[in-house]
């Protein structure tokens, strides 16, 4: 589905619900990680593009209640409520608007209230693979509420607000990497995120000759549980131990030196974030230089990495990497790698544009003969970020600062 198709689907969803046409359109991409795996939160280098999948929100003023903000999901989850008269908290764990309602709070905590709004929200970015369909959620909602309050954020500003939304309402304490390549996707570009500094800097890739895979294995990953808080305490503690403000400031020689003062599971932690921060800087350069083969290589080196050292791999991310491997270069295949947090969702395949229907057609073959599950695959070029498709606002509400509100999910 194009954008142009969602954004139509979007619309028409929203006239069936609401008996009117929306006033405001936006999207916000989805992500799919090059390289750099679990370092974002531990100040160092990430490689992601946004991809050609989005979420989708089109809204209107409201025309009764001026204090409710309706929210439906075309994907037939439970609509949420919003009173903006009353204190706004969570929902329960594993609620969808928890990550739009996060938004919303962070908002009202700036003084900025959208007031009493409609919206119909649609996405393509399939959600728990890996793809980054909060963030998606997120910064759409944010972009939204610019619109309706017509207080533009800093970029930054707005990707660390998204963030603090998830951590707060959806309870997982994620890095910064994915909704700052929402709002900040380039076409044609990756971005190379050092997120200490959090200076982006964007790195062509325009190629033809390649191309970007995503493969969902379609085993849902489940992020709310207590697998990555861990991993973030064990890197933690590896800092600590090593006396560096955070793993970013490690190296191999002081990792080693340090092994014997280390539980084993910390020391392999470390080794993965230490080793991913500087495959990740010379996988930039590669691709600035068009050295597909050596960005691939690097792919795998992060997957074998993330398998043992980091150990949030899975069965069906290993099949897809393998089959990869037996493809080879040959083949046209680069490389491969899991991509995202883990325990399932996607992979990430770089390959010769010309070889993509016979490496398609052999990975969904394999995966499916060695899995008994039936993979996703398709391509994107590097998308744009979050945009704003309509704005047929004459004059934005004003700003009000009222910050009382409470949410609920009718029955
Ligand atoms: C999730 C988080 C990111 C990042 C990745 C792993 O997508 O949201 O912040 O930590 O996992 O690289």
């Amino acid at each position: 589905m194009t954008l142009k198709e969602l954004t139509d689907h979007t619309v028409r969803e929203f006239v069936k619900k609401y008996g009117r046409q929306p006033r405001w359109i936006v999207a916000a991409p989805g992500r799919v990680n090059i390289i750099g795996e679990h370092t974002d939160y531990n100040d160092g280098f990430v490689l992601p593009m946004a991809i050609e999948l989005y979420t989708v929100i089109a809204a209107d003023s409201s025309t009764q209640e001026t204090n409710q903000i309706r929210l439906y999901s075309t994907l037939g989850d439970k609509p949420a409520v919003v009173d903006l008269t009353k204190p706004l908290k969570p929902l329960p764990k594993g609620s969808w608007a928890n990550y739009p309602v996060g938004v919303i709070a962070a908002f009202l905590a700036r003084g900025l209230n959208p007031g009493g709004f409609d919206a119909m929200i649609h996405s393509t970015v399939p959600f728990g693979g890996g793809l980054s369909s909060s963030a998606a959620l997120e910064v759409a909602t944010a972009t939204l509420l610019e619109v309706i309050t017509g207080k533009k954020l800093d970029l930054v500003e707005k990707a660390l607000l998204c963030q603090k939304a998830e951590h707060e309402y959806a309870g997982m304490p994620c890095g910064i990497m994915d909704q700052f390549i929402s709002i900040m996707g380039r076409e044609n570009q990756v971005l190379l995120l050092d997120c200490r500094s959090r200076k982006p800097e964007l790195v062509p890739m325009s190629d033809p000759s390649v191309t970007v895979l995503i493969i969902n294995t379609n085993v849902r990953h489940q992020l709310t549980g207590s697998e990555y808080p861990m991993r973030r305490k064990q890197c933690e503690a590896a800092a600590k131990i090593l006396g560096v403000p955070s793993l970013r400031d490690a190296t191999t020689e002081l990792l080693e030196h340090a092994k014997g003062r280390m539980e084993k599971d910390v020391y392999h932690r470390a080794r993965h974030v230490i080793g991913e921060i500087e495959r990740t800087q010379h996988a930039a350069d590669d691709i600035r230089a068009s050295n597909w083969p050596a960005v691939g290589q690097l792919m795998y080196a992060s997957h074998r990495s993330l398998r043992n050292d980091y150990e949030v791999s899975c069965k069906a991310l290993d099949t897809v990497v393998d089959i990869a491997k037996v493809i080879g270069l040959k083949g046209g295949m680069f490389g491969c790698r899991m991509t995202g947090a883990g325990f399932g969702g996607c992979a990430v395949a770089l390959v010769k544009t010309d070889a993509i229907d016979a490496i398609s057609k052999k990975i969904a073959a394999d995966y499916k003969k060695k899995t008994g599950i039936e993979a996703t695959i398709f391509i994107s070029r590097p998308a744009a970020g979050a945009t704003v498709i309509k704005n047929n606002g004459s004059g934005s509400p004003s700003v009000r600062t009222n910050i009382c509100a409470r949410v609920s999910v009718p029955a």
